[in-house]
């Protein structure tokens, strides 16, 4: 995975306005390494059960603007902030009520960020100016002994460069931000491979702002909830990053949805062969044997959701290796993580989606 420098102090190249690092790879065993960054004002990439994240001490803004300069990331897409208890959490949001603490009892620690108001002590920095902030405890051994010991929160969003597919694997990580931050910690592929639900509990009902790991069927079994599509949205999104760019690999991705989606992308791949693309195809086990003419990459069974979710932001950084012009991939119904699946594929195909 590139050059690593074991037990050397990492410290920033000397000179220049570009922040250059000569970025470690540290094993799940150096995360008091990590912790010691962090508490340093550094970023450090660190795994969660989500995807990886990059974080830096939430209550200190410059270090939290280097998060931001790393990813490219515009100022007023807020982050999100990881605690490793109920107590830390308290520290960073405001009192409570009770169906959020019932939310919190039932999915955390877990793959659900809860937007709440925010205390001063969280800067501006942090929450894009917002006087909300988003917060989630997680459920990664390495995500929580790094809180633990830097005995700060952390402030993180995913660690890839912005608009990029989310990384995975420290491998995705290193694709983007080598040298641009100090550490990258590599705890083997992240178990869900999508980002948590985010659910915003400063408005009546609570409402939906991003579909992730914990599902909607799973939420409204505790509260009602609001959802509201993104082509509904009018002014300005109540979640700043429903606007910008994502998930995108170098290609150009076509969504194939509805019942014929088999004969559809067959003849996406006859038409674009013909312009001389190069096409690849992310499809389901079940289905991949029908095509022809093309790559095929393969997404697991579409009975298995959470196994398509842990591989799609993998393969779509997969066809960048292989070259693709065009990547046309299946899709599936709405429904549990169905939906964050959907969301994540129609993000990465900017909306390009045909309805078979
Ligand atoms: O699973 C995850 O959530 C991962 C891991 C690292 O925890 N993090 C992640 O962060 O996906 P990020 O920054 O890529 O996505 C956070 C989302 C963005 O869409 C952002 O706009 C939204 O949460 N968000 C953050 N704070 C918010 C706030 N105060 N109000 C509304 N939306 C907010
Ligand atoms: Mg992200």
């Amino acid at each position: 995975m590139g050059d690593t420098i074991p037990g050397e102090n990492p410290r920033p190249f000397e000179g220049g306005e570009e922040m250059t690092y000569q970025t470690r790879i540290l094993k799940p065993g150096e995360y008091a390494w990590a912790a010691l960054l962090i508490r340093q004002g550094q970023c450090v990439a660190f795994p969660t059960e989500t995807v990886y994240g990059l974080g830096a001490n939430a209550l200190d803004s410059s270090a939290v603007k280097k998060v931001f300069l790393a990813k490219g990331r515009p100022a007023d897409n807020p982050l999100i902030v990881h605690c490793h208890d109920l107590e830390q959490v308290d520290e960073v949001v405001g009192p409570w009520p009770k169906e959020v603490q019932i939310l919190m009892d039932a999915f955390w620690p877990g793959p659900l960020t809860l937007v709440l108001q925010k205390r001063p002590v969280i800067p501006s920095a942090v929450t894009g100016s917002l006087t909300t902030v988003a917060v989630r405890i997680p459920n990664h051994p390495i995500a929580l002994d790094l809180i633990r010991t830097a005995n700060l929160p952390i402030a993180a969003p995913s660690a890839n460069t912005s608009g990029r597919p989310s990384p995975t694997r420290a491998e995705h990580v290193w694709q983007d931000m080598a040298g641009k931050i100090p550490a990258i910690i590599d705890g083997g592929p992240t178990g869900w491979g999508l980002e948590s639900t985010v659910l915003d509990c400063t408005v009546s009902p609570f409402r939906l702002l991003r579909p992730g790991g914990t599902t909607l069927e799973q939420l409204t079994e505790y509260v009602s909830v609001e959802t509201s599509s993104d082509h509904e949205l009018t002014g300005t999104p109540p979640s700043p990053g429903m606007k910008y760019k994502h998930y995108s690999p170098d290609a150009q991705v076509i969504l194939v949805a509805g019942n014929n989606i088999q004969e559809t992308v067959q003849e996406q791949i006859i038409r674009f062969n013909k312009l001389g693309l190069k096409v690849a195809v992310m499809a389901f086990t079940e289905t991949m044997s029908s095509y022809t003419g093309t790559c095929v990459l393969e997404m697991g069974s579409n009975k298995d959701l959470h196994g398509v979710a842990a591989k799609i932001y993998h393969l779509l950084r997969e066809t960048d290796k292989l070259g693709c012009d065009l990547v046309l991939i299946e899709g599936l119904p709405e429904r549990e993580l169905g939906a964050a699946i959907m969301n994540r594929l129609s993000k990465a195909a900017s909306g390009r989606i045909i309805y078979s």
